[in-house]
């Protein structure tokens, strides 16, 4: 009996502490709402399961306690219950995949209006390159990377010379924009993860992957590096400040110090 109702106390004490829960999401600061309702999705599924599973224990073990003169009947195959068990096991895994697939497609549709920027990882800080005026990003090659050059930009490319470059700083986004970060590292794997914008991508050294999102909120939001990476791996944080579109333009004209063509003008 103790043990049937501490179960039942076991089930019952998880769905309160799911709804008073001291912690909870940071509030969501980009379009990646879709993120958050497919973690809900799989959250009332799994807890459903957990729950229907736990109170089926209490009341098997209530139910067929030790009793005199009874005994137990060995049924090691049933058909019907394994029928059962299928259907309702696919339906909810399904039901878990489903809105991951619909999601997943929109992560990696990226808007055609979308703004190019570069984060590079490297242990263990965070560097960004923003296209200049002329909205566009130069290009590189991991061969030209130098202390002069750090982010290995191609001299030849005209449109990186106004690249602005922030090493180990902060990234400054305008709201409302859809930013399509280019990610490389130079060492090895990193992973930006930003909690308030619900999404994160590794950077594997030797390619370029991506991610697109929208900032919805201004503010300064913390960067944390989601791979471990080495001894500094907890040190490799950085900063995300969005900002309204027209202060973002004016710090962007202020930075024509942190250009390309400024910062290294002999590097070849
Ligand atoms: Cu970079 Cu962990």
């Amino acid at each position: 009996m103790a043990v049937a109702l501490i179960l039942v106390l076991i089930a019952l004490g998880s769905v309160a502490f799911h709804l008073w829960s001291p912690w909870w999401w940071t509030p969501i600061a980009s379009n990646w709402s879709y993120i958050d309702t497919t973690i809900v999705i799989t959250f009332w599924i799994t807890g459903a399961v957990f729950v229907a599973v736990v109170l089926f224990m209490a009341y098997c073990v209530y139910r067929f306690r030790h009793r005199q003169g009874q005994q137990a009947h060995y049924e090691p195959e049933s058909k019907r219950l394994e029928l059962w068990l299928t259907v309702i096991t696919g339906v909810g895994v399904a039901a878990m995949l489903t809105p991951g697939l619909f999601v997943w497609h929109q992560f990696i549709s990226v808007p055609e209006d979308a703004t190019d920027i570069e984060i590079l990882g490297q242990q263990w800080q965070w560097s960004f390159r923003l296209p200049g005026p002329d909205g566009k990003l130069g290009t590189t090659d991991a061969r030209l990377i130098s202390p002069d050059n750090p982010l290995g930009l191609s001299r030849e490319d005209q449109s990186g010379q106004d690249d602005v470059i922030v090493e180990g700083g902060e990234l400054r986004l305008p709201i409302g924009k859809p930013v399509k970060a280019l990610l490389r590292s130079v060492d090895v794997i990193h992973n930006f993860y930003v909690p308030e914008i619900r999404a994160k991508m590794d950077l594997v050294p030797g390619q370029v992957s991506y991610i697109w999102f929208t900032p919805t909120r201004t503010g300064t939001f913390e960067i944390l590096c989601a791979e471990l990476c080495g001894l500094g791996h907890s040190q490799m944080r950085g900063t995300v400040v969005v900002q309204e579109q027209k202060d973002y333009q004016t710090w962007l004209q202020g930075q024509a110090s942190r250009s390309f063509a400024r910062l290294s003008p002999d590097a070849q």
